[in-house]
């Protein structure tokens, strides 16, 4: 027979280290939602209380969607981390630290919260949003809030499908989720925002060849192309991969396309989730200043960064706690 487990004995762990919904797929509506938080003490505590009620606001809009795919994290920034939490900062957490290349540069810009949303549609995100922005109400100040969409079969507004070398089974949560090397933060994520905008005109002027060898994918069925030999120009793909003597480190991007057309702004919303903060920096530093410099990534030619921005998206426990 088999032995019964105490009341609230082993499983509490697992329970603490329960991520938020970092492991979603991609959707066809998506928002990256970044506010500023304000230091006074009252504002804190608002935004305290609503953090620690993040799963209830986000079931009030997900059990609406037949679906089930209504997502939301969020996200702390460092400035903010030991005023909202009152607790040491995760590890590696730091602002986002800019990247000055010979010809690119890699912003550092500011951002306390990032609500990161995704649905099978625009409504529940807008609805979300709304819901938790009227909660939040003068505590926070709005950042910057970029609507991304679906566009065809996962493309970006480059043309080429983004997302590809994902790790997906188990390999997700190893690349994604903070272990025992800081236990305080197990479960956690961190997670690093960029808005890209895009020179179109310049883009669509190239050969479809030239596209494919920055990104190092083919363009219509998305086949990987051999990484080019040392010390030539390497693609975008081969200046993210990092290797060391423990093998590949994959991080986990959930990319979506934004777009004005009427401003002429087309863009990618890069957004990279790591177990590792270090693995995104050295990924930013290969396109920005080169492997080896000045052979920077070429999609930068085509891609300006806007934001820059570095949050840790703490485990759901972690998050329900600052309500208490
Ligand atoms: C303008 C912004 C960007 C665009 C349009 C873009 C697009 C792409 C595309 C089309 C691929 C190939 C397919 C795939 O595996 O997803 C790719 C791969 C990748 N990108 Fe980006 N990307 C952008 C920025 C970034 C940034 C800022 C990082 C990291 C800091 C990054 C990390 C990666 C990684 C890790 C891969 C997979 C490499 C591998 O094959 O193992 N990307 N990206």
């Amino acid at each position: 027979m088999a032995t019964p487990i105490a009341p609230n004995a082993t499983i509490a762990p697992a329970v603490d280290a329960e991520p938020q919904a970092i492991d979603a797929p991609l959707s066809v509506a998506a928002a990256f939602l970044v506010l500023g938080v304000r230091d006074d003490a009252a504002s804190i505590a608002t935004v305290r209380a609503v953090l620690g009620s993040t799963d209830d606001l986000i079931k009030n809009v997900a059990v609406r969607d037949i679906s089930n795919t209504f997502t939301v994290n969020v996200g702390i920034g460092h400035r903010a981390w030991s005023a909202l939490t009152g607790q040491p900062p995760p590890r590696e957490l730091t602002p986002f630290k800019q990247i000055q290349g010979a010809k690119h540069t890699a912003v550092s810009t500011p951002g306390d919260l990032l609500y990161h949303v995704r649905a099978r549609s625009m409504d529940l995100v807008v609805e979300f949003e709304r819901l938790l922005l009227d909660a939040l109400g003068d505590a926070v100040v709005p950042v910057d809030d970029v609507a991304g969409f679906r566009y065809f079969d996962g493309r970006d507004l480059l043309g080429f499908v983004d997302g590809t070398a994902n790790p997906n089974g188990l390999a997700l949560p190893a690349a994604t989720l903070v272990g025992d090397e800081d236990p305080a933060h197990a479960g956690g994520s961190y997670v690093v925002i960029q808005k890209y905008l895009h020179d179109l005109q310049a883009w669509r002027a190239q050969q479809v060849e030239s596209q494919e060898r920055i990104v190092g994918r083919t363009k219509y069925d998305n086949v990987e192309l051999p990484d080019a030999a040392a010390p030539e120009q390497k693609s975008h793909k081969t200046l993210c991969t990092i290797t060391d003597a423990q093998g590949e480190h994959d991080i986990l991007r959930d990319n979506m396309p934004f777009a004005n057309p009427g401003r002429g702004e087309y863009g990618t919303y890069f957004i990279g989730y790591s177990r590792r903060l270090w693995v995104i920096e050295k990924m930013l530093e290969r396109m920005f200043i080169g492997d080896p410099p000045p052979l920077h990534d070429r999609i930068l030619d085509f891609s300006t960064a806007t934001t820059g921005v570095v949050f840790f998206a703490p485990a759901r426990a972690f998050l329900a706690g600052l309500g208490d």
